[in-house]
């Protein structure tokens, strides 16, 4: 591996996902590599000191060859799994980032899939198989070290959040067959590690490295989470629980959607192991994490709020509803409070204390109740809550919404991630010593303008007492959010 003043010049793609921002972490810790960032919008790297951020996306060649020029080793942690026709999405993004790979001269390029055989494997982990084949297709232009993990087990993680909220609400469960599947689960900073350590790697071949700690069956994934935190379950396995009943049993009983659920349970039903020995021959200093130590270092970054990454971190589609639609908004309720003295990064810090454990600023009972109407509709509900209590950054998800703009102290613009028949956003904007509350709504044909009928009266004292209530706070004596102490990476 060539190197530049004898820094390793890295791309690091997929920086705003859950790999890829804790990797950003991992490698500026490194001290000796230049990194530069691949992202889709540039607002969304909040921590800019030590690196260089290119904006584009893999469909994007010319961007591409922006973000490659003069990089030795470049990470792959992407994937298209937000939309419908992904499979061929991911095919073609990896085959246009092996093309300006190559073209580049870049020397080593190094991706992230999952664990498991072709052969058995879900439509997802299909995916993620053939996209490492496509980049590692070309042995003799470029290496490619191609790196799979089962389960990763870290604060934030879809698989460690499930794992949690299943154990912590249900002292008995019935559960499927599938259960006794046998996988390896992964302690994420050992997945980071090995990403991390593998930009300086010193071997010229490309190969495929397995990674995961003791094999164990999903059934003792679940009871060993009760042990490690001192929790006493009881399982029942049971023949009749089809996929569908199971993944709606995790929709309402965990933060993920149905869509996400239904992709993790049918994964769950072929074996995902190690097949090879390559990690420790060639990482001999990693020695993976037992699974209760991965989960107790997991719980411990969750009690102490230090979650860098979650699993709902990446923006999918919200950007590309952002500004410009809401100019078509039909419907807006707003609502202008003037500050009565009120500092505005004060009233900016409250307004970012929104949602999850925090609330709604008021009327939380029809607040929960709108969460599980959307649960039941297979959405997110109230259950992702917020990454930090106070700090709120460009792509976080706040219960079934997403950050999509955040100028300090003076806007924060959500979208509505919830099942609705239209697009919504919540906007808060300090402008003229006043606070501008508006509520946004673009309805889907008639249901929609029914939707926004049937809620308006809701809507009235809702939103009202959320301005107001949001004044009220905002006079309590808020820490700032920059003294909190917390990521922003
Ligand atoms: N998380 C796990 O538990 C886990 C387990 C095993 C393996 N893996 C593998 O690790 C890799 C990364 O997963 P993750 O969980 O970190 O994913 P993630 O949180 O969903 O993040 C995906 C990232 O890819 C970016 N992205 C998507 N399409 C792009 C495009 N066309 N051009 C540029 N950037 C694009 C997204 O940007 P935006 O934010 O702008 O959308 C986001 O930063 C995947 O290959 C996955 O299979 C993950």
């Amino acid at each position: 591996m060539s190197e530049k003043g004898g820094s390793v010049t890295i791309l690091l793609t997929g920086a705003t996902g859950y790999i890829g921002r804790r990797l950003k972490h991992r490698l500026l810790n490194d001290g000796d590599v230049t990194l530069r960032l691949f992202v889709k919008q540039g607002q969304s790297v909040t921590q800019r000191e030590k690196v260089e951020v290119v904006e584009g996306n893999t469909f994007d060649r010319e961007s591409l060859d922006k973000a490659l020029r003069g990089i030795d080793c470049a990470y792959y942690l992407i994937h298209s799994m937000g939309s419908d026709n992904y499979r061929e999405l991911d095919q073609k993004s990896a085959r246009n980032f092996l093309d300006a790979c190559i073209q580049n001269k870049v020397k080593r390029i190094i991706y992230l899939g999952g664990l498991g055989e072709k052969e058995s494997a879900s439509e997802h982990l299909l995916s993620r198989i053939e996209t490492g084949e496509i980049l590692s297709s070309r042995p003799e232009s470029i290496q490619t070290l191609w790196f799979r993990a089962g389960v990763i087990i870290g604060s934030g993680s879809a698989s460690f959040e499930i794992i949690r909220n299943l154990v912590e609400k249900l002292p008995f469960m019935i559960t499927p067959q599938w259960v006794n599947t046998l996988c390896q689960p992964s302690a994420e900073r050992d997945v980071i590690e090995y990403l991390a350590q593998a930009s300086k790697l010193n071997t010229e071949e490309s190969c495929v490295i397995d990674i995961g700690s003791e094999m164990m069956s999903y059934k003792n994934l679940l009871l060993g989470y009760a042990r490690a935190v001192g929790l006493k379950r009881t399982l029942i396995p049971v023949p009749f629980f089809s996929p569908k009943l199971s993944s709606y049993w995790l929709t309402l009983m965990t933060p993920v959607p149905y869509s996400v659920a239904s992709a993790l349970i049918e994964g769950l039903k072929s074996e995902v192991l190690v097949k090879n020995d390559h990690a420790s021959t060639l990482f001999s200093t990693i020695i993976p994490m037992r699974y209760d130590e991965a989960v107790k270092a997991a719980v411990e970054e969750i009690k102490h709020t230090q979650i860098i990454s979650r699993w709902s971190d990446a923006s999918g589609e919200a950007w590309e509803v952002n500004h410009s639609d809401l100019a078509d908004a039909v419907f807006t309720d707003r609502q202008i409070i003037p500050l009565e003295g009120i500092p505005e990064e004060k009233l900016f810090a409250t307004i970012c204390s929104v949602g999850g454990n925090n609330g709604w600023f008021g009327y939380e009972l029809l607040w929960k109740v709108r969460g599980v109407i959307d649960k039941l509709f297979g959405g997110y509900g109230l259950s992702r809550g917020r990454r930090d209590p106070k700090i709120l950054r460009l792509g976080d998800s706040v219960d079934f919404w997403k950050v999509v703009d955040f100028q300090e102290n003076k806007r924060l613009l959500l979208f509505a991630q919830m099942k609705l028949p239209g697009k919504a956003w919540l906007e808060f904007l300090i402008k003229e010593n006043k606070l501008y509350q508006t509520a946004y709504f673009y309805p889907h044909g008639l249901l929609g303008r029914l939707y926004w009928y049937s809620m308006f009266p809701f809507h009235l004292f809702i939103f009202r007492g959320m301005a107001k209530n949001l004044i009220r706070k905002a006079h309590n004596n808020l820490p700032h959010p920059k003294d909190a102490g917390s990521f922003r990476a």
